[in-house]
């Protein structure tokens, strides 16, 4: 797809991997309705021809009132981008039921009512694309990030199922599993204190804007999945190829992170 013209939504807006992508498109000529909580951060990154709504997506009120105004605004959506998330570092057995819930209402259910709300009208025009930001969490079970692998492992599966009900009517689905990447990621972690492995960047961190990239590029292609940066497709690819070891592996590295808590 062409990105000049078009009207992109972004999550999550206000900071990292969307932050990134709100100046990508913006060089590619795309319109743009940005959100997130952050009036200030949304203000410093906004221009004036944006359409800029901040607020809570934990709020089902705050979903429908940003799709309306935002239709009111633009008169359609062409690009929705599913960004919004944080993550929550806890071992299953300790991760409280209510931050859970809370997490995957963010991760999983705010991605879901948007897309409620705008791909009817995409079908109908027969064109637009949706873009789910997961994780190589989504696709690897990775320790003291459980729950958050679960709410990312749950968007891919939609993002699955989304993609055969509307490649029909003309409408791309674009998954991202993004490995790690250096943004306030791990400021805005809920859970306990967070472990000193899991605290320092890895030497395969990237940074955002590299991150962005990516996604365009997957976007402007028509890629179904982006796994970004390569280490991570590897990382995946030696998961699936040697089951076993991976678990030991992650195992091993589940008792460090007890160890160090
Ligand atoms: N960084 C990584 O290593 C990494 C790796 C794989 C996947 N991801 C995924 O990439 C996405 C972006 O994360 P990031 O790394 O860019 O983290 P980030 O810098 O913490 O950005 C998170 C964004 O989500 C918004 N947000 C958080 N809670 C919200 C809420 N209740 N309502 C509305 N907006 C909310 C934040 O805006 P406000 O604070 O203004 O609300 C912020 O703009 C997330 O889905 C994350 O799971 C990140």
């Amino acid at each position: 797809m062409k990105i000049s013209g078009q009207i992109a939504l972004i999550t999550g807006a206000s900071s990292g991997i969307g932050a990134a992508l709100v100046e990508d498109l913006r060089r590619l000529g795309a319109r743009l309705v940005l959100t997130g909580r952050s009036t200030q951060r949304l203000a410093a990154i906004a221009q004036p021809d944006d359409f800029v709504m901040p607020g809570d997506l934990c709020d089902a009120g705050f979903r429908e009132n940003l799709i309306r105004r935002a239709l009111g605004h633009f008169g359609r959506i062409d690009i929705l981008i599913n960004n919004a998330g944080y993550g929550l570092y806890a071992p299953p057995t300790r991760s409280p039921l209510d931050d859970v819930r809370n997490m995957f209402e963010l991760n999983l259910f705010a991605p879901l009512h948007l897309i409620q709300l705008t791909a009817p009208l995409m079908k109908e025009r027969g064109s637009g694309i949706i873009v789910n930001i997961s994780s190589v969490a989504g696709r690897l079970t990775l320790p003291w990030l459980s729950m958050y692998s679960a709410s990312k492992f749950a968007l891919c599966a939609l993002s699955e199922g989304l993609r055969s009900e509307l490649a029909p009517a003309g409408v791309q689905v674009t998954l991202v599993c993004p490995g790690y990447v250096r943004t306030n990621f791990p400021e805005n972690v809920r859970g306990e204190a967070m472990p000193a492995t899991l605290s320092n960047p890895t030497r395969f961190a990237i940074a955002a804007p590299e991150c962005a990239r990516a996604i365009v590029r997957g976007i402007e292609k028509g890629a179904r999945t982006v796994v970004t940066p390569g280490s991570a497709r590897l990382l995946l690819l030696a998961a699936r190829l040697f089951p076993w070891q991976t678990e030991r592996f992650l195992a091993r590295f589940h008792r460090q992170l007890e160890q160090q808590a």
